[in-house]
């Protein structure tokens, strides 16, 4: 095995990949060897990222991406397909939703929550698991949170949709096994897009949570879906990784 090139001549499909932690793992994968196809809503950010991949000489493609959108989701397949002729790595990680709790949010609100943050990761197996299935390999990544498995006031919608993509990790790793392996990344708090709206002060406090006492950049999440695309996690599948700083392993007192 070259450490280095741990994912040579493997073809990788990201959804939420124009920002984030989606965006660092397209980096990342490219960097190891993989032809990478970077889904997202955001043409701008998605192009720029492909821009950044090809600089190093590595071959990257936009497919612009609804992953709340049947038809969108089976199109960035096809174009996946079209271009590459294979799929080895699918990570489902994009995500948007709606704050609020019960009493708040509307039926509509709710439900583009639960199209984007857990019918998404259906829809994409639905389209990318037979293609895998043919190759007799594959690698598939669903980026959950912590919030899968905590409580938090106002992201009812969103909480409802990750605790799902948990239970939907076990049940294609169990369908899929032994051709292909699923597993789930539950991150703590990172610094992204979906970060934007908070404040230093906000920021500080949240990272006073943690043991490690900081928040992660996106990269220290992009190294965890590598190590779940690659061989050096050959003897998992529907194993759920909590990668948050200590967040949830602790109680905090001081
Ligand atoms: N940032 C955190 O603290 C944190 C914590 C736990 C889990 N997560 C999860 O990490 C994943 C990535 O989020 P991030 O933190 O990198 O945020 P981000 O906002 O930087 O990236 C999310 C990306 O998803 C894209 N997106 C939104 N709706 C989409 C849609 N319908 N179709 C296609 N693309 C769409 C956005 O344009 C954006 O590029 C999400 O699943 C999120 O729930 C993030």
């Amino acid at each position: 095995m070259d450490w280095t090139k741990m994912l040579a001549g493997k073809v990788a499909l990201i959804t939420g990949a124009a920002s984030g932690i989606g965006r660092a793992t397209a980096q990342l994968f490219a960097e190891h060897g993989a032809s990478i196809v970077l889904a997202d809503t955001n043409d701008v950010g998605g192009r720029q990222a492909v821009e950044n991949i090809r600089a190093k000489d590595r071959e990257a493609i936009f497919v612009r991406t609804d992953v709340g959108k049947m038809d969108d989701v089976n199109a960035m397949v096809k174009a996946t397909l079209d271009r590459f002729g294979r799929l080895d790595i699918v990570h489902s990680n994009a995500a948007s939703y709606a704050l609020g709790s019960a009493t708040s949010i509307t039926e509509s609100e709710w439900d583009r929550t639960q199209a984007v943050c857990l019918k998404a990761t259906w829809m994409i197996a639905h389209a990318a698991i037979p293609a895998m299935l043919t190759q007799k390999q594959g690698a598939f990544i669903i980026t959950a949170s912590v919030q899968s498995i905590r409580g938090y006031t106002h992201h009812v919608a969103y909480q409802a949709a990750k605790g799902g993509l948990l239970a939907m990790t076990r049940s294609l790793a169990a369908d899929y096994a032994p051709k292909i392996r699923v597993n789930a990344i539950l991150p703590g708090a990172v610094i992204t897009g979906l970060a934007a709206g908070l404040s230093a002060s906000d920021l500080q406090r949240v990272a006073n949570m943690c043991p490690l006492r900081r928040n992660a950049p996106p990269e220290e999440i992009a190294t965890v879906a590598l190590f779940l695309a690659s061989d050096m996690s050959a003897y998992m599948t529907g194993s759920c990784l909590v990668v948050d700083g200590g967040l949830t392993a602790v109680i905090k007192t001081e």
